[in-house]
């Protein structure tokens, strides 16, 4: 979906959780392409302006930039300050990349809280906001952004992994409930893409690894919004390691654990897709 069919079923503001640099910066800068405003949110202020004062002098939309912590205590009222006033039509939850790759024991326990706020609390503070009043409207875009390392539990970035997984069942279960108001959920657990937060990692790269380029990761997930669900792996290489990793097809999973659980409780009725 393209131009005015795009901005009509996810505008007409977009706000991106992580917009500054990296995926989240393509998202932003495709969504506006596509005549969206955006919001980007951010922690470092720098970047933020900069990619703000790029979109503008490239498009015609509004833009927003607010320098947030997605982890603070205050993120509701932070983002309320940042799009409370506006129609926020398309979420992309982006942040979230693992930074402190050491054994669970060797960091203090804060490290492995932050990314529980970060990648659990956050998420579920944003999609709820938001999510509620696209189900409303009958129509609106969310993205989670996850990794392939939901896939299994790893040594070294256990609490990651974990908190990577819990936004791909997230998502999952909100593509089903949602799918039945008009909103369009989609899990998007990426492999290795080219990201500034990546290249400080100093990972050892050889040619089995190669990163994946970040606008072509957004490029994809955005296509993929609303045509397929509830989950979709970025890049032919890993959606292939997907099907190895995830044999049974997710939607048929989900549709049958969603009946299941509905058939387990009174007044619970699983909804009838609108858009799939
Ligand atoms: N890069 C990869 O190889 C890879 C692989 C698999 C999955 N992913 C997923 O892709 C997403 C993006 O990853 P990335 O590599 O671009 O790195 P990232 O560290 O998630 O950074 C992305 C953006 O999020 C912002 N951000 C980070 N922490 C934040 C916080 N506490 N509050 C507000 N904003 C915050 C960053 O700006 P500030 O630092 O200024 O806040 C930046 O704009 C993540 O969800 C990650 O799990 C990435």
């Amino acid at each position: 979906m393209t131009g005015a069919g795009f901005a009509d079923r996810y505008g007409p503001w977009a706000l991106i959780a992580g917009a500054s640099e990296g995926i989240g910066a393509q998202f932003a800068r495709r969504i506006a392409a596509q005549g969206i405003n955006v919001a980007l949110l951010a922690r470092r202020a720098g970047p933020l302006e900069e990619l703000r004062a790029e979109i503008e002098g490239s498009s015609d939309v509004s833009v927003r930039a607010a320098s947030i912590d997605l982890t603070a205590p205050t993120i509701a009222d932070d983002v309320d300050a940042l799009v409370g006033d506006v129609e926020v039509g398309f979420l992309v939850y982006n942040a979230g990349a693992a930074h402190d790759i050491r054994g669970f024991l060797d960091r203090p326990v804060e490290n492995a809280l932050h990314l529980v706020d970060l990648n659990c609390r956050g998420v579920v503070l944003l999609v709820h906001r938001f999510g509620g009043a696209m189900a409303k409207r009958g129509k609106g875009g969310i993205i989670l952004m996850s990794s392939m390392a939901a896939a299994a539990g790893s040594a070294f970035i256990a609490t990651y992994a974990a908190t990577k997984a819990f936004d791909l069942v997230l998502a999952e279960g909100l593509w089903m409930e949602l799918g039945g108001h008009g909103v369009d959920v989609l899990g998007v657990p990426a492999g290795l893409t080219d990201t500034p937060a990546m290249q400080q990692l100093d990972m050892k790269l050889d040619t089995r690894l190669a990163p994946m380029d970040a606008d072509d990761v957004a490029a994809q997930a955005l296509d993929a919004l609303g045509t397929v669900g509830p989950v979709f792996v970025p890049g032919d290489a890993n959606r292939e390691m997907a099907q190895g990793l995830w044999p049974i097809p997710r939607a048929n999973l989900v549709t049958a654990m969603s009946q299941a659980t509905a058939s387990l409780y009174e007044g619970l009725e699983v909804p009838s897709p609108l858009s799939r």
